[in-house]
């Protein structure tokens, strides 16, 4: 018998895409077909290759096939990467960098927030995404809590336009949701927002996109994990114990579930204080050698080490991330993470 391009298309509908919530067609995915008598080859393209889906999706394909068209089909199924056609919505983003912990409070944002912009001043192009839709904090610390993104066409579809501050390109689920609607989302819907600002936006040519997320080890976690290709994930914590605990529990969540994000290293936050009036002095109030342990026992470096001054909070909640001036310990502690994170990449 023979089989036709059209037929193959017509069953290949039937196969979903779960983390994107369509079929394989719909969404593009299939590349090409190559049909020879009773032969198939079909190419298909995932948003990333060291992902379970591809073997689920490509399992899903020969059976739907087989069972729709015809039992003997001997059909080869080549899974390419959107990084390796040079396609897909962040193709010109060169490294996502996730900050995460599982801990609220230890001071992710902050640190995400300033890293983005030492990583400007370096000379990088540079995005940051909100992902903390409960708690977006990102355009309060850039100063742009009423920034509305402006929306424009592309290849026929509206693409959100991230505004832009201190050298960096901001979008947040805060610039479209109040935080009180916010908490009446369910789990799907606050996928699917984070997808769109991930893929519906004009990012452009990054070298990094940091990405805010919220504590803890939930949806949005999973999905990050799961849809995109993250180069490094940061891990934030505070020197006290319990902290440290917290941090531990979701790094060995991110081991656990193979979900394959390789952890660059980890942020101590927090690790002294230092009081405005006496400059010179560092006090260890939460302790000091958890954060060492954790990363002997995870293995991974500690890759910096941000004190705790009053001018990090004013800053932040003044819009401008202390990391835009030069002259003190705190911006050269996140310069110094900034070329950690540079030379971990490369
Ligand atoms: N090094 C620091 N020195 C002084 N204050 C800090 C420092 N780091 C963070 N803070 C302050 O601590 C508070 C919590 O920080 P931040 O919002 O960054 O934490 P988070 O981990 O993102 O919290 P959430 O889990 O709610 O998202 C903020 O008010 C912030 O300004
Ligand atoms: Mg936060």
């Amino acid at each position: 018998m023979s089989v036709s391009k059209e037929q193959i298309t017509t069953a290949l509908k039937q196969v979903i895409f779960f983390a994107k919530a369509n079929n394989i067609v719909d969404l593009g995915m299939i590349h090409d077909i190559e049909i020879n008598g009773n032969e198939v080859k079909i190419v298909v393209v995932f948003p990333k290759l060291d992902d379970p889906a591809v073997g689920i999706v490509s399992n899903s394909i020969d059976k739907t096939l087989k069972a729709e068209i015809a039992n003997d089909l001997v059909i080869t199924i080549k899974p390419i990467s959107e990084k390796d056609l040079g396609i897909g919505p962040l193709s010109g983003v060169k490294n996502i960098i996730a900050i995460i912990s599982g801990k609220g409070g230890v001071g992710k944002s902050t640190v995400a927030a300033n890293l983005a912009v030492s990583l400007a001043k370096a000379g990088h192009d540079v995005g940051i995404l909100d992902a903390d839709i409960m708690g977006p904090s990102v355009p309060i610390m850039f100063g742009v809590e009423d920034g509305q993104p402006g929306v424009i066409e592309r290849e026929g579809k509206p693409k959100m336009i991230p505004i832009e501050n201190h050298g960096v390109k901001i979008l947040s689920l805060g610039f479209f949701v109040k935080a009180d609607q916010a908490l009446m989302w369910r789990g799907s819907m606050i996928n699917n927002a984070f997808n769109q600002l991930m893929t519906d936006a004009e990012w452009g040519n990054l070298d990094f996109l940091v990405i805010d997320m919220p504590p803890g080890t939930g949806d949005i976690q999973l999905t990050l994990a799961q849809s995109y290709k993250i180069k490094g994930a940061v891990l934030v914590t505070t020197p006290q114990k319990i902290a440290v605990a917290d941090v531990r529990r979701a790094a060995m969540m991110y081991r656990q579930d193979k979900l394959e994000i390789p952890i660059l290293g980890i942020v101590e936050n927090m690790s002294y204080f230092i009081p405005d009036d006496m400059p010179e002095k560092k006090y260890y109030i939460f302790g000091k050698g958890s954060s060492d342990d954790l990363a002997k026992e995870l293995k991974v470096p500690i890759i910096g080490q941000i004190p705790m001054v009053a001018k990090v909070r004013e800053t932040g909640d003044n819009g401008k991330p202390i990391s835009l001036s030069n002259d003190n310990v705190v911006s050269r502690a996140f310069a110094d993470l900034a070329a950690k994170v540079i030379e971990s990449v490369n």
